[in-house]
């Protein structure tokens, strides 16, 4: 039986191939697609997420727009990054395919009262403030949810919006303090993994020549995000920071990482939405976090690449 999950998404153009991923893949039935303000904001993001499964064929796939807004913080967006759209790189149509009426935190708490308990995966690749809210409000469903499979963090790589912090934990830290320390089972995929995974020109190139239309999108996107990071750090490609949580799910054994304590600054002056992973396990506090640290490039790229080809 294919494994359910809800992706909770601010698209930007990583995010697009994550659900392109998800969407390609038997393995994975996406119960519904949940959107959060941050790279661009909520009336951005939703639509971005509806342009992408039009553009993938799945209009049955229900989407949702979620909090406006961080739990207590200004919204900081990142359009230095993903552009002012959140999905530059190719133009797509405005989308048939209506917006739920549904919030998307109240869907979230459906979802999981409805479905058996443990069977349920939340894969959060925005800031985390639709579960924490979610959370909140429905503190029953917190035993409900089967694991949290997330992007977010930075540990030896440190910051990509700060010095010390990666942008889905800066965003809104106090949401992300409240989602580790809910004692849900959680896998994050930190800058450390996916700084890693980077585009190569071949790549990029193959998916140009696909013939369907998703594998073009895939290379519009990732010229435009690439020319962000090589500007940045002379990367040579661009990151595919949230496909690593979909393949994770696939194919865990691409992985590396320790079951280790992350704690989540909420206070710092100059560190704040720091992921403070006790790597070395120099105290004793307890592990809430399997916290991953390496990939197979390459068995990630062609997992990448043979999944977006069965795609229209
Ligand atoms: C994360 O921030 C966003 O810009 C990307 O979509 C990814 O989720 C990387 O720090
Ligand atoms: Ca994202």
């Amino acid at each position: 039986m294919a494994q359910k999950i809800i992706i909770d998404t601010d698209p930007g153009q990583d995010d697009a191939v994550a659900i392109l991923l998800a969407l390609a893949s038997p393995e994975l039935e996406v119960l519904g697609i949940t959107t959060v303000a941050g790279n661009v904001p909520l009336d951005l993001t939703q639509l971005n997420a509806r342009k992408i499964i039009e553009l993938a064929g799945r209009p049955d796939i229900p989407v949702f727009a979620g909090c406006d807004r961080p739990l207590s913080r200004d919204l900081v967006t990142a359009e230095h990054v993903h552009g002012k759209t959140g999905l530059d790189g190719i133009a797509l149509p405005d989308p048939s395919v209506p917006l739920q009426d549904r919030h998307a935190v109240d869907f979230i708490i459906d979802t999981l009262r409805a479905q058996d308990p443990g069977t349920v995966t939340l894969v959060p690749i925005g800031p985390l403030t639709n579960i924490a809210q979610a959370f909140r409000r429905a503190p029953d469903i917190v035993a409900r949810v089967q694991q949290i499979v997330l992007m977010g963090g930075a540990y030896f790589e440190v910051g990509n919006i700060t010095p010390a912090a990666e942008f889905n934990i800066y965003v809104d830290p106090e949401a992300a303090a409240e989602v580790f320390d809910a004692d849900v089972p959680l896998v994050v995929l930190p800058l450390d993994v996916t700084h890693t995974a980077l585009t190569s020109r071949e790549w990029v190139d193959a998916m140009a020549a696909l013939p369907g239309r998703c594998g073009p999108a895939v290379a519009g996107w990732t010229d435009f995000f690439e020319r962000f990071d090589k500007e940045k750090y002379g990367s040579l490609g661009a990151p595919l920071h949230d496909p690593c949580t979909i393949a994770w799910l696939l194919r865990p054994d691409m992985f590396t990482g320790r079951h280790i304590n992350v704690q989540i600054e909420t206070e710092g002056r100059w560190t704040t939405g720091m992921t403070v992973a006790d790597w070395w396990r120099v105290t004793d506090r307890a592990p809430n976090a399997l916290f991953l640290r390496q990939v197979d490039h390459d068995a990630l790229f062609d997992l990448l690449a043979e999944r977006i080809a069965r795609l229209p």
